[in-house]
């Protein structure tokens, strides 16, 4: 391919849960670079989990700064910026000072539970979710709000005079590189909190008078791929670099998967697995369970997608590791799950902050079942790693039950697809093709093509799927007679994990 301008780089950021990173792609799609910064997160109450705002944004400028440094590539030749992020994580700033009221509250924070019960209990439940596609849960932003609202001293009073902004990361991160001259998100982040309607594609009045959140808070709403400002930062380097991209993370993945056909599913295995469905131009309500959101939308045409959100995938992995000192490193569980040779099937149910999609049980905890005598490490590191594939099979079947679609292929990407035994255990367990992407770090690579797309970098979405390498795909190869039975075990396992309430 003719590049068109061969010098010139897209710098996508993700901003995720454990890392904020930067990276450089060129015009064959090709990572030139990465940087990484850790995130910290606090967790001042059981069940609870924060990050420090400020933190996000200094680790923006530092990943952004030592990115161009270790190149030497000139923010000049920075074509686009594209930004993509943990979703529904809140942060609630002063519209002068730039200070944010609260630490961000992560996706997984269960601290605004009590308020979502509380909607569900008056009947609510319901009309949330036929505007906004999702069932009310503390999971999306609406109800980590009005927690904000309630817990800041004088925050309501400050929201409703106009003084204070809520954006998730990605409007953060825009305002914040833009010095405040957008407030910005795109569909995709604003369908995640619970107060978008997806179907007039507007902040719906009547939710926000029910949780009482002043609409001066909210960032407008843009397409996902359009310039939405310049940066200010860079002036300092004599360039001002367009922002032109922003998806929320899971949904960038499945654009950097090149899934942009009705039916297309991907799984990204991330600290938690995100399996989305491309259902098109229009948004099909699960009768199952499953979220409807926004995929993206780009040059006017919003494309809709179901949602199966599974909130502990690769961070049952780090469990094992951090908490449990069975491993070293992440590479070190396929060794041992290949290792395994137990018969005894051991089951752990990793609902370390409840149950996602399909279940949305935030009370339940994790378990383990089938320990026996001839348990060994190998064997509950193996039963660990199959929760991530037992989880993806629960909600794929959902997906098949609602859109009644088959599924030939489920694409992959993410930190955890690495790991070959869990790639070809999903094939198994599923009896389907895993078509694992050449490039792990779809999400970003999403990103960018947003924002390519938005100042011509690239010119359109076929251009987009021959920048794209053949990945590795993994057959089933499982018996039907094994496959069933481990399954039903999974199930079981999962009934007795919801019965049992701390
Ligand atoms: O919905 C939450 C999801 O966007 C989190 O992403 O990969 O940063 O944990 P991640």
């Amino acid at each position: 391919m003719a590049l068109k301008s061969p010098s010139k780089y897209i710098l996508a950021i993700d901003q995720g849960t454990l890392t904020t990173r930067a990276m450089l792609f060129n015009q064959t799609g090709f990572k030139v670079a990465e940087i990484e910064r850790p995130l910290r997160s606090f967790s001042p109450q059981s069940g609870w989990m924060e990050h420090d705002a400020n933190e996000i944004w200094n680790a923006v400028q530092q990943v952004i700064a030592t990115i161009l440094i270790n190149t030497s590539i000139q923010p000049q030749n920075i074509a686009a910026i594209g930004i993509t992020n943990q979703r529904e994580t809140t942060v609630v700033w002063d519209r002068q000072t730039g200070e944010p009221i609260y630490h961000a509250i992560g996706w997984q924070s269960q601290q605004s539970a009590k308020i979502a019960r509380q909607l569900i209990a008056s009947g609510h439940n319901e009309q949330f979710r036929d505007k906004t596609g999702l069932n009310v849960n503390p999971y999306f932003s609406a109800t980590k709000i009005r927690w904000i609202l309630d817990h800041v001293a004088g925050a309501q009073e400050r929201a409703e005079a106009g003084d204070l902004l809520f954006g998730t990361i990605d409007s953060w991160i825009a305002w914040k590189l833009s010095e405040g001259a957008v407030h910005v998100t795109d569909y995709s982040n604003a369908s995640r909190t619970m107060l978008f309607n997806i179907h007039t594609l507007q902040w719906d009045s009547e939710l926000l008078n029910l949780l009482n959140i002043p609409a001066a808070m909210l960032p407008e709403v843009r397409s996902s791929s359009e310039i939405y400002a310049t940066t200010k930062t860079f002036q300092f380097y004599g360039a001002e670099v367009p922002i032109a991209g922003i998806a929320g993370d899971q949904q960038a993945a499945l654009f950097g998967q090149a899934g942009f056909e009705k039916g297309t599913v991907k799984n990204t295995y991330g600290p938690g697995s995100f399996i989305v469905m491309n259902t098109g131009d229009q948004p099909q309500l699960s009768q199952n369970n499953l979220i409807t959101t926004i995929a993206y939308s780009i040059n006017g045409k919003v494309t809709y997608a179901l949602e199966g959100s599974i909130f502990v995938a690769g961070q049952a992995v780090d469990w094992l590791q951090d908490n449990l000192g069975m491993i070293n490193n992440a590479f070190e569980s396929r060794e041992a799950a290949l290792a395994s040779t137990n018969e005894d099937e051991v089951y752990v149910v990793p609902a370390f902050s409840g149950l996602g999609a399909p279940y949305w049980d935030p009370e339940a905890r994790g378990s383990v079942f089938g320990l026996t005598r001839g348990t060994n490490r190998n064997d509950f590191i193996k039963a660990t790693l199959q929760s991530i594939a037992y989880q993806t099979k629960d909600v794929i079947e959902t997906m098949k039950t609602d859109t009644g679609l088959s599924i030939p292929t489920l694409k992959a990407d993410g930190g955890a697809s690495r790991n070959t035994y869990l790639m070809q255990f999903q094939a198994d367990i599923l009896n389907t093709e895993v078509d694992r992407a050449a490039e792990e770090e779809t999400t970003a690579l999403g990103a960018a093509f947003l924002a390519g797309l938005a100042v011509d970098y690239w010119h359109n979405t076929d251009e987009l799927r021959d920048v794209l390498d053949d990945g590795k795909l993994f057959k089933p190869a499982m018996a039907e007679s094994k496959r069933h039975r481990l399954y039903r075990g999974w199930q079981n396992a999962v009934s007795a994990t919801q019965m049992f309430k701390p």
